[in-house]
């Protein structure tokens, strides 16, 4: 089953700062992990582009990598504000560490909110976007700490007669709780 097209909108607080630098130095090593998945990432902040510039060549020294995305300068905090990236009680020129994944149907499939003292962790970020993929057509979902190659879980709309069918071979723990192998996703 070819892979779902998802786009990941981040926020970051502001530019030149430590975590920042190294979150945004991640992301762009990341960047074959987001293209097997048919993943487009942009990133955000309020600062003006020519600091958007200016960071890169730091993080790009500092982190050892090539910034491979675009990072949007949300100036006048337009996405910002439609985002709801700004914190009423935090800074007002500063956006929170938001993270969104969107669908091909432009609907929003997930948003986390870190605080400004916690890095995220993006392989948590890849791990949702393969349980999203591997989820997208079929009725399954993937239990507690799934990683990929664990089983996943059976919709409860889907009837045992149906669940044969489809899963052969599933494993009824509850009636409630079925376990099958997880369909491959290129
Ligand atoms: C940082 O990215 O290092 C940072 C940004 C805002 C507040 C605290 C830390």
């Amino acid at each position: 089953m070819a892979r779902q097209c998802l786009g990941v909108l981040f926020s970051h607080p502001a530019d030149f700062t430590p975590v920042c630098t190294t979150e945004l130095g991640t992301v762009a090593k990341f960047k074959t992990e987001f293209d097997k998945r048919n993943v487009k990432v942009i990133a955000l902040s309020v600062d003006p582009l020519s600091d958007h510039k200016n960071w890169i060549k730091d993080i790009e020294e500092t982190q050892e990598t090539t910034v491979n995305f675009p990072i949007i300068a949300d100036e006048n905090k337009n996405v910002a504000s439609l985002y709801d990236m700004i914190h009423p009680n935090s800074l007002e020129k500063a956006t929170v560490r938001s993270v969104f994944v969107i669908g091909p149907d432009k609907k929003i499939k997930l948003t986390l909110t870190y605080p400004a003292s916690t890095g995220r962790n993006f392989y948590e970020l890849i791990r949702v976007i393969d349980s999203l993929q591997l989820t997208a057509n079929h009725q399954l979902a993937t239990p507690a700490n799934w990683e990929k190659g664990d089983d996943v879980v059976i919709s409860p709309a889907v009837s045992d007669e149906d669940a044969a069918n489809r899963f052969p071979g599933f494993r009824k723990v509850k009636p409630y709780l079925r376990l099958t192998k997880a369909p491959e996703t290129k």
